[in-house]
This record gives C-alpha cells, structure tokens and sequence, in this order.
C-alpha cells in the first residue's frame, strides 16, 4: 500500500510544518500541532470547479489606464446597514466571510439576505440544517422568494455539479466548517479542509464573478475558527457579534478590500428575524427623563457613522486596600491614565476610590475623542452632580489636561444637533474652520479640563 502522505498544521493558525512540534514558531501557541492526511487525489481537478469557457487566455500585463470598472455592477441589497458595511453593496466575485459565535444570528442574517435578494437568483447552501428546518426559518422570516434555491450538501464534487446547472447570481456557505472536498482526506472542519473547499470556492467566485459569502465558526477564543488562514484568502471579512441574550447585534469589518474597514451595522434580533437599526444612537442612549450623576454622552465615530454613545462611570470609596478599577468597552490603561490626569491637573483624590466604567449598549469604543466624556462621567458621579441630560463631548484629554482636537468634529456636532442635545463640549483647537452659528446646538469650544469643570460642576 502506497504510503500516506501527511503533514502536521497549527491548529490555531494554519502553518504547516513535516513533523510534530510543541509550540509553534508563527503564532506562538503550544500544542496545537496535529497530523492530517494530504494525499490529493491524482485525477487532477474532475469535480472542482472549472472555468466554463475552454478558451483559457493566458494573462498579460496591461496599462491600469486600459482597464475598465463598473462600480454600479455592486449588488445593492435591500438591506442598508450590509451595503454599508460591505463598502457600498455586492461586488462581483468578491468573497466574505461572516464569522460569529453560534447561535448569534449568522444563518438567520444570511437567509434573509438571501429571500430580500428578490432579482437575483441565490443558491444557499447548508451542511448543518435540514430542508424543513431552513424553510421553517423562512417562513418565520415571512419573505417569499421564487429564486432562492437550497441545497442542504457538503461536498464540494456535488455542489459545483449543482451550481453548474443552477447558474446562481449569488452563493451562500453555511458553513465553510462543514464542507469536505474529496481531493483532501481529512475530516471536515480541519485546516486543511477549510482551506482547499474555501480554495475551490474563490476559485469558482473569480471566474464566474459570482459573489460568495461563507459562513465561519469562531473559537472560544474569539478567533475565526481555524483560519487565521481563511481572513488572508477572502476579499472581506465581517464579525458579527453581540450578546446573545440581548436583542442587539453588530455587524462590523474586520478586513475590506472594497471599502472601509471601521463600518459598522446595526440589527435587532426580533421574533421575526433581524431588523435593521438604521438610527443607533437612540437605542444607546437609555431613555431617561432625569439627570443622574455618572451619566454623560459622547460623540463618536464609527466608519463613516457618527455615534451618541453613553459614558457611565460609578465612584465610591475603596473599602478594601487596593481600589478596583474596572472598565467594559473602554481601555482599561487609557481609563488608568485619564484618572491619572484627573488627579494631578484637577486635583481629584480618586486614589482611595473605586471607579466603575461602562459603554452602555456593549459597544467597543476606541475613539479618543470619548476621552472628556469619560472624564465628565467619573467626576460626575465623584462630585455627586449630574451633568445635564443634554449635554454631549467630543474631545481627547491629554496628559497636560489639555483638551485636544478629534477629526471630523462637526459630525460629531451635527448628529448632536439632530438628537436633541443642547450643549457640546470640543476642542478650541477644533473650532478653526468651523462655522459656529450654523449650528442651533450651544458649541463650547475650551482648551483645558479645568475650563470644563468650572462650566459642570461650577
Ligand atoms: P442562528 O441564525 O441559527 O445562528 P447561527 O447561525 O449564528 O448559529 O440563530 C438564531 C438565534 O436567533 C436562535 O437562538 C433563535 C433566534 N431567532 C430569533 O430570535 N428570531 C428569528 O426570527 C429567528 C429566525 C431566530
Ligand atoms: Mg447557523
């Protein structure tokens, strides 16, 4: 019997080595090493997919002035937040991958895409429900499509016999975990699996131009299961997260050859599948008809889309030794050393305290410009005095105190506006440039954290 051919790869991050080793040398993890069987088979590529016109050109270089787009060739889908977050719609060819924990909604989102995607013929293909199950979805779902084709198989021979005749305009994977192509011996789900079927399929998305979403497992780590490997062959990767026991849930770009890759998408999971929230500071910002202490809001940016978002921050002296600080959403460091600031520019004793802080809505903010809002929040409910319900910020505090300039700010001012909001505080250094009269919202443009906390808290 012909010897076997194998190979060992990470786990973790897909490298490959000949024999076994402890750690591995790309993404430093240990014990990740294990042993799959290669062996192609030697029919060459019967059964993957073949480019439909015999004709084989041999590429050539071109003038890039020669070559033509259609940037309208996008498929738009009735969905806003997915164009938006794709970069503007559908590319031809394209492939994405929608990674998310289970039972965060990845099925529901795609079949929804699939039945809203009334012009287009669609072929979903499920390796991990039945049939029934996938129409009972639909018809919870309540969208009639006569296009949408399912196809419930996970060899990858199969489908592209099945595609071949179906012509589809689109393809949907549920998921790439459960795909086996016959030229790998190895058990689906393994690295090398994933990566020869997701191989076969950008392979086929290339050469017929149809657009191909897969969707990926993710790891109790958080990573897209397997496949460091995968993030690197597809053109766009999206996360979809969120908490399963709440009824929000995010969309975001991880890696976008065709757009943006700080976009973000807003769905509420409902009893009748996922609705778009096409306003997002509404539901961050918790209704409340009082002031409370620890409470202000901030302005910031997420992709294109400026954002309201609520700071709250709880302060309370230390009972134990060591104060707590402990922060969900923010910086752990950057809340260090905002309290830090306070303490030697403002003269705050926040060292015997405990400090408490939390992004409501469980949204992840990198955006300084949330900095003076944090700061706001934390003397707020220091000093036990509600900063007004109408007040925003959009500023970044630096290690001086000085209050200093954010990109973008008469985004952040005119969303404020729109919301309601009264007051705003920004940058001095900001206000260059900006006409301040044209906005009907008070702008207080200060220069150093002193000037706010004289304005607050008088
Ligand atoms: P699903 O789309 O199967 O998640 P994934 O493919 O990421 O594993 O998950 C759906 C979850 O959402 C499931 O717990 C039921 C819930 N759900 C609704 O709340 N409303 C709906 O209309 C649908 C279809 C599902
Ligand atoms: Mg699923």
């Amino acid at each position: 019997m012909a010897k076997l051919k194998t190979s060992y790869f990470c786990q973790n991050c897909g490298a490959q080595s000949a024999k076994w080793i402890g750690r591995c040398p790309a993404c430093g993890e240990w014990n990740t090493y294990v042993e799959e069987v290669l062996q192609r088979e030697d029919v060459t590529t019967a059964g993957s997919w073949k480019s439909s016109s015999s004709l084989q050109v041999a590429a050539k270089p071109r003038p890039i002035a020669e070559i033509s787009y259609l940037e309208e060739s996008r498929i738009q889908t009735v969905d806003q937040e997915l164009n938006r977050v794709l970069g503007g719609g559908i590319v031809p060819g394209s492939m994405v991958l929608i990674g998310g924990e289970p039972g965060i909604g990845k099925s529901t989102l795609m079949l929804q895409i699939a039945l809203s995607l009334k012009n287009n013929r669609v072929l979903y293909i499920s390796g991990e429900e039945s049939d029934q199950q996938i129409k009972m979805r639909a018809e919870r779902l309540s969208a009639k499509h006569p296009n949408c084709f399912i196809l419930t198989e996970t060899g990858t021979q199969n489908i592209f016999k099945q595609i071949e005749q179906l012509q589809p305009d689109v393809l949907i994977v549920d998921s790439i975990q459960t795909l086996h192509s016959s030229f790998i011996e190895s058990g689906a789900g393994s690295i090398s699996q994933v990566r020869e079927c997701t191989a076969e399929l950008l392979k086929y998305a290339k050469e017929s131009g149809t657009p191909v979403f897969l969707i990926g497992h993710i790891t109790k780590e958080g990573n897209l299961a397997g496949p460091k490997i995968l993030e690197h062959m597809v053109d766009t990767v999206l996360q979809f997260e969120g908490d399963r026991h709440m009824t929000y849930r995010i969309l975001r770009t991880t890696k976008n050859r065709f757009g943006s890759t700080s976009e973000l998408g807003i769905y509420e999971m409902q009893g009748t599948g996922l609705r778009e929230v096409s306003n997002p500071s509404e539901i961050l910002l918790s209704q409340r008809e009082e002031n409370f202490s620890g409470i202000t809001i901030g302005a910031t940016l997420e992709g294109n889309r400026p954002l309201l978002i609520e700071v709250q921050s709880l302060v309370s002296p230390a009972t134990y030794g060591t104060p707590q600080r402990s922060s969900t959403g923010f910086d752990a460091k950057r809340l260090n050393m905002l309290l830090a600031v306070l303490e030697k520019r403002g003269g705050f004793k926040l060292g015997t305290q405990d400090v408490f802080l939390n992004i409501a809505g469980g949204l992840k903010i990198e955006d300084p410009a949330i900095d003076l809002a944090v700061c706001a929040s934390i003397l707020s409910s220091f000093e036990d005095i509600a900063v007004p319900n109408t007040t925003a910020f959009a500023a970044e505090v630096g290690l001086s105190g000085e209050i200093r300039a954010v990109n973008r700010v008469d985004q952040r001012i005119a969303e404020s506006e729109k919301l309601g909001f009264t007051e705003i505080y920004i940058s001095k250094f900001n206000v260059r440039g900006l006409d301040l009269k044209r906005y009907g919202i008070k702008v207080h443009a200060v220069s150093k954290l002193d000037e706010v906390i004289s304005g607050l808290f008088g």
